[in-house]
């Protein structure tokens, strides 16, 4: 396993839901920003016209007969389209690019909890993304409780967020198991379940030491 070589930095969001991914990228965006850093964020699925299309599609509460494996290629999809259109060329243009979700989410989501597996998963990752690893993924640790309460509260439930209790704390144990298990060094958990501004800061913390 290889970390991108190229003069960008790619940092990675991940994690469950309701512990503060989307929150937290346009905070840290806007103080990259600040910093004169060229950066761009972006999430997945989305980002690019068309994996915006997908998105609708895979994430949309209209699809509950969606079948796992079409699910499966949808994400990946997206994920193909995304790498080749921004993430990449933004990379190679030395930019910081952060995502809220990329390659570890399908891992967790799709490769452990529904069972397809983490090497057929990985394998399409590496056709996704052409074999890009970002250089620092944080982990956004939270109960299932205390996230689910969080993006209930927001009243946005999508597709994913409307499975039960069970299927998050699977989600939860397999990024932790992914995040422990690492000789990359691209991992760092955060404790998610605090306030927004110390989250932020906890953030920032694992992001400075990469810049
Ligand atoms: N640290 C926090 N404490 C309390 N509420 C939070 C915190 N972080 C985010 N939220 C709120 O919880 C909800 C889910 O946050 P969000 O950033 O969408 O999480 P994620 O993208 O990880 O699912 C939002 O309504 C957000 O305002
Ligand atoms: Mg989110």
């Amino acid at each position: 396993m290889k970390n991108q070589s190229s003069p960008g930095l790619l940092i990675t969001l991940e994690g469950g839901e309701g512990g503060g991914k989307t929150t937290q990228i346009v905070r840290l965006r806007d103080k990259l920003t600040e910093l004169g850093k060229d950066v761009i964020a972006l999430r997945e699925p989305g980002g690019t016209t068309v994996s915006e299309q997908i998105r609708e599609v895979v994430l949309s509460a209209k699809n509950a007969g969606m079948a796992y494996t079409t699910e499966v290629l949808l994400f990946q999809a997206a994920r193909a389209q995304i790498y080749r259109e921004i993430v990449l060329p933004s990379l190679a243009a030395g930019k910081v690019v952060l995502m809220d979700r990329s390659r570890d989410s399908s891992v967790v989501y799709q490769g452990i909890v529904r069972g397809f597996g983490r090497e057929l998963i990985e394998q399409l990752n590496n056709i996704s993304t052409k074999e890009t690893y970002p250089n620092l993924t944080i982990l956004f640790d939270i109960p299932v409780k205390q996230g689910l309460e969080r993006v209930a509260k927001a009243g946005t439930a999508n597709r994913m967020e409307m499975q039960g209790t069970e299927f998050h704390e699977k989600v939860r144990k397999a990024y932790l198991d992914l995040a422990k298990e690492d000789k990359s060094g691209r991992w760092q958990i955060i404790d998610a379940s605090k306030s927004i501004d110390e989250v932020e800061k906890a953030v920032w913390q694992v992001v400075a030491e990469k810049l």
